[in-house]
């Protein structure tokens, strides 16, 4: 019998269309701290759902411009893990390796993935609530940052004077339309899915491994804990997504020259 994450890299080095999914599982050995661990300091006092919906931004923009100006900076102190670059690798010797993430810290692009569909959107987009303009990155953190009490004006749109708002996805919000499309066909079309630090509990997201198996191709969890699919998974590895990735990476690396 051999080990799951040798089984694991077995089915990936022979994989023609693999597809990633990553969840706040493969942030946090980053340092990325949850969504709900992120409210601390100024922000300790409020709740998610009172912070990241339209209705707060609108009511108190700069409480939440000030959090997300905070948590953009705060995720740009910290380094991509080695799982990160271990897909990178997987990417350069599968030829494609897309990945879907839940993540909104935008990892997997400073890492060198080429290919990320980023479901809940990204810290390091900025467009305004009136038009949707693009804002760039570079002005956002060319401001100031908060004041003592949190407090961040948001700056206004050159186009339509508009508030600049973070390009994430909040409560009450839809997904972005094209992201959930390639996500969704992605899963359908895979023959390998690796389902790395997610819980399996928010959808859509969650609905991916499903999508994959009902199609009969094999899916790989990396998890450090149980999860509503590892009973249901090919492949369950109980494991850091760093160590497991880097592992894996190497064996496919292996059977690639070998083969
Ligand atoms: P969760 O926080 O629900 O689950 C994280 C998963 O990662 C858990 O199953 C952990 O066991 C696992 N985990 C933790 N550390 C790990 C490690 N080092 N290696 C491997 N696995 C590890 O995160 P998601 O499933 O991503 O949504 O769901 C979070 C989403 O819900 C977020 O995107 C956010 C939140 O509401 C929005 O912001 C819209």
């Amino acid at each position: 019998m051999r080990e799951p994450a040798e089984q694991a890299a077995r089915v990936i080095a022979a994989a023609r269309r693999p597809v990633v999914v990553t969840g706040a599982g493969m942030s946090a050995e980053s340092g990325v701290p949850t969504f709900r661990d992120a409210l601390t300091g100024l922000w300790s006092r409020f709740e998610p759902q009172e912070l990241a919906t339209p209705a707060a931004f609108r009511r108190q923009p700069d409480v939440v411009f000030g959090w997300y100006w905070e948590r953009l900076n705060s995720t740009l102190s910290l380094l991509p893990h080695s799982g990160y670059t271990a897909l990178v690798e997987l990417e350069r010797l599968l030829g494609a390796l897309p990945i879907v993430t839940q993540n909104v810290d935008g990892f997997h692009g400073r890492a060198g993935s080429t290919d990320v569909i980023e479901l809940h959107g990204s810290l390091r987009a900025f467009r305004c609530d009136r038009e949707g303009h693009d804002f760039p990155i570079e002005s956002v953190l060319a401001l100031d940052g908060p004041d003592a009490g949190g407090l961040l004006e948001p700056p206004s749109c050159g186009i339509c004077g508009g508030r600049i708002r973070p390009g994430v996805v909040w409560f009450g919000e839809m997904l972005p339309e094209v992201a959930l499309r390639r996500a969704g066909r992605l899963a359908r079309e895979c023959d390998v899915m690796l389902l790395v630090g997610t819980s399996g509990v928010v959808y859509p997201a969650a609905g991916l491994p499903s999508l994959a198996l009902a199609r009969g191709a094999t899916v790989v969890e990396i998890n450090t804990e149980p999860t509503p699919f590892t009973g249901l998974v090919t492949i369950a590895i109980r494991s850091r997504a760093g160590d497991a990735l880097t592992g894996i990476s190497k064996l496919v690396s292996s059977m690639k020259v070998t083969t």
